[in-house]
């Protein structure tokens, strides 16, 4: 009998739905999209679950903001998910999302079997805390004022009657686990961290909300919705088919559970690494450790932008759609995947992005392909004869070599996660193959009579690398290695080609080889980041196709002068009636945060708390006033401007100033008395 495949179940966190991924949110599914599918090349029977987390209040005010119920916001935006991770040829096996019926059943299942076998591990009990609607994440548990730890914005005030989860009472079994199981949560500093958390003392967890109404009832007390992490982290479960951790589980339950990995950012690792393990260790004390406690906790870090987190409420995001359209899937995940260093945090830039296209998939892998089967198919016929294979010392052995310890390398970084090695490993095989056809140079060599064996044996040696090269790419670039792994003619299945020894010499004989198609053609930046632009700022702002318009750092002071001298005026009508002016939506502000941005003299960025959210405002002027005189001051700000961009930066909002003087200094609007953040002004 055949042995089964060996299992593996793999994770994202789900996103929350309330609102569109950016490159930072898709760097988790690419990155577990490779591992996904470097396990399935490896032999694995992979499960790889995604999904969306649909409730909690910033889903209930986003909303609301939107004038549309929470069902129908994240009924839209689960979709955006879907799209862009079919875009971006994701090979994810299994989506939840925890507005479904089944994900629902398994949490208050989860909670009914923990009372029910756990019966000290929740109970009732009031509470009065801080807690921040952002990072649904309680902040303190007195009522003074207080910012959350994770983003900085005031958290909210919360007074009510809880289910708590008996938290303190784990403290010891996580130390033991985390004893037990070193390489629990990955990388060991962020374990270390865990550990000092845990040691330090831990404090019981609210997991209903009564003040909240989206979200899953409590079981047997409907008034109580659960808190969003303990439904979020269920689906882990409920995805793969949890019902009541008995009979009624299903069969890929059975064979997929426990996770291998949780993969996730770092902000989320105490939800991960310390409620959750406690949440089951509860909901299954009768059970071995080993039967339900997920292998590893394996966080990364940020994608920054501009030395920032990428977040959607900073304003600094860029978008995964346009750069896979422009540049390809393979050139994002080429990119994101090598200049990373797995684990640490990451700059993102769209210039960097198009100038490692350019010098190691267009003018490297993608030029190596092109020459090698362009020759094969020239001088050969597009076929290598079967029979007359070229001897070990004209084959270049030493080439062989190469490409058989890279193997054995390339494989060891993948296991370890530790792609960025991976790749350097794979792209110096590229470089010694070109250096190889360099030193040879068969198309001199075709020219000479006589020299048609060692023609074939150096396109041999090249073209067994290629198939090589391929193999180890795979995961990362999966369409350009499927092209050229058809141009070589090859058969066997490259998705599952790395289940066995590999042969440097194994490439198949006797098969059609074509020219392949342009894998990578060569970029042009300047053009390319055009594309990028205008795509973005039609998601940005959709049904707008115009470029973004000027900065506010070039934008003219003076009247335009008309090509013909005379002044041009815009034409404004004399008077507008209230209905227009009550399109425009005026709030107060506080500003949080100011400075300025390198290279504009008259701009700065500030973060700009406007009630129910901290907004990131371009404002032009640098000149008038001091970063340091405006955090705390009160503005007004037009909050319902479409966002644009001016220095790669998003703006999105406008303070308002008088413009005083022949040079127009602006003087910024506020307030005497004392007025809350959010308030409108009409
Ligand atoms: N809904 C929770 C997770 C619940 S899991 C039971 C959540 N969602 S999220 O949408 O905010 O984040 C989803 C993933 O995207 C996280 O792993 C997060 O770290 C990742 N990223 C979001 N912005 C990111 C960057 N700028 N850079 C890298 N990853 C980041 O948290």
């Amino acid at each position: 009998m055949n042995n089964p495949k060996p299992k593996y179940y793999l994770t994202t966190p789900i996103y929350y739905a309330n609102s569109r991924p950016h490159v930072g949110s898709a760097y988790t599914t690419i990155v577990c999209d490779v591992i996904a599918r470097y396990k399935r090349m490896c032999g694995f029977d992979v499960a790889y679950l995604t999904g969306t987390d649909e409730h909690g209040v910033n889903i209930e005010r986003a909303a609301e903001k939107l004038g549309i119920s929470p069902a129908d916001l994240v009924d839209r935006n689960q979709q955006i998910f879907r799209d862009l991770w079919k875009l971006l040829g994701i090979s994810y096996t299994d989506f939840v999302r925890t507005t479904e019926p089944r994900h629902a059943v398994a949490v208050q299942n989860l909670v009914r079997r923990t009372q029910r076998v756990s019966p000290d591990a929740i109970f009732k009990r009031k509470y009065e805390g801080r807690y921040c609607i952002y990072d649904n994440l309680y902040v303190s548990d007195t009522p003074e004022p207080a910012a959350c730890q994770i983003c900085g914005r005031p958290a909210e005030l919360i007074s009510e009657e809880n289910y708590f989860f008996r938290l303190s009472a784990y403290q010891e079994k996580l130390l033991q686990l985390y004893k037990d199981q070193p390489d629990f949560v990955q990388p060991d500093f962020r374990l270390n961290e865990v550990k000092s958390f845990v040691e330090s003392g831990l404090k019981d967890l609210s997991i209903s909300r009564k003040t909240i109404k989206w979200g899953i009832p409590w079981p047997g007390d409907p008034e109580h919705v659960f808190y969003v992490w303990y439904d979020a982290l269920t689906s882990y479960m409920s995805g793969i088919g949890f019902v009541d951790g008995e009979k009624k589980d299903s069969e890929r339950f059975k064979k997929f559970w426990p996770a291998d990995v949780h993969m996730i950012g770092k902000e989320i690792i105490r939800f991960h690494a310390v409620y959750w393990p406690a949440f089951l260790m509860a909901a299954f004390p009768d059970k071995k450790l080993s039967d339900y406690m997920p292998g590893r906790i394996q966080a990364h870090g940020w994608l920054l932008f501009e030395q920032e987190k990428m977040s959607k409420s900073k304003g600094n995001v860029a978008y995964a759609e346009p750069i896979a359209k422009a540049l390809g899937n393979d050139a994002l995940r080429y990119y994101l995947l090598r200049e990373v260093v797995f684990g640490q945090d990451g700059n993102f830039s769209k210039d960097a992005l198009i100038t490692r296209y350019n010098a190691d998939l267009a003018n490297g892998l993608g030029n190596l392909a092109s020459r090698t089967l362009t020759m094969i198919v020239d001088y050969l016929g597009g076929r290598f004869p079967e029979e007359e294979l070229p001897s070990a010392q004209q084959l270049g052995v030493s080439l062989g070599e190469k490409a058989t310890l890279a193997l054995g390398e390339v494989r060891q970084h993948y296991d370890h996660f530790d792609f960025a090695k991976a790749l350097e490993v794979i792209w110096s095989l590229v470089s010694e193959v070109d250096q190889y056809l360099s030193m040879n140079k068969p198309w001199a060599s075709i020219k000479v009579f006589g020299k048609q064996k060692f023609v074939t044996a150096n396109l041999f040696a090249s073209a067994a690398t290629l198939r090589l090269i391929c193999i180890m790419a795979h995961p990362v670039i999966p369409e350009a290695t499927q092209s050229i792994w058809k141009a070589l003619g090859q058969t066997e299945e490259l998705e599952k080609a790395w289940n066995r020894e590999l042969e440097w010499s194994g490439l198949k004989l006797g098969m059609q080889v074509t020219r392949p198609e342009a894998v990578f053609p060569r970029a042009d930046k300047k053009e390319i980041l055009e594309r990028i632009e205008t795509m973005e700022n039609e998601i940005r702002n959709p049904g707008s196709t115009q470029p973004a318009a000027p900065s506010a750092d070039s934008a003219p002071t003076a009247p335009i002068i008309a090509a013909t001298g005379a002044v041009a005026t815009p034409a404004i009508p004399a008077k507008i009636g209230i209905e227009d002016f009550a399109k425009v939506e005026l709030r107060v502000g506080i500003v949080k945060s100011a400075e300025r941005i390198q290279g504009a003299d008259k701009l700065l960025k500030l973060l700009v708390d406007i009630g129910d959210e901290v907004r990131q405002v371009l404002a032009g002027i640098a000149l008038s006033y001091a970063p340091e005189d405006l955090v705390g001051r009160k503005v007004v700000i037009v909050t319902n401007l479409a966002p644009r961009k001016m220095r790669g930066l998003e703006s999105n909002g406008m303070l308002l100033a008088a413009s005083v003087g022949p040079d127009g200094k602006p003087v910024l609007c506020t307030f005497a008395e004392d007025v809350p953040a959010g308030a409108k002004v009409k």
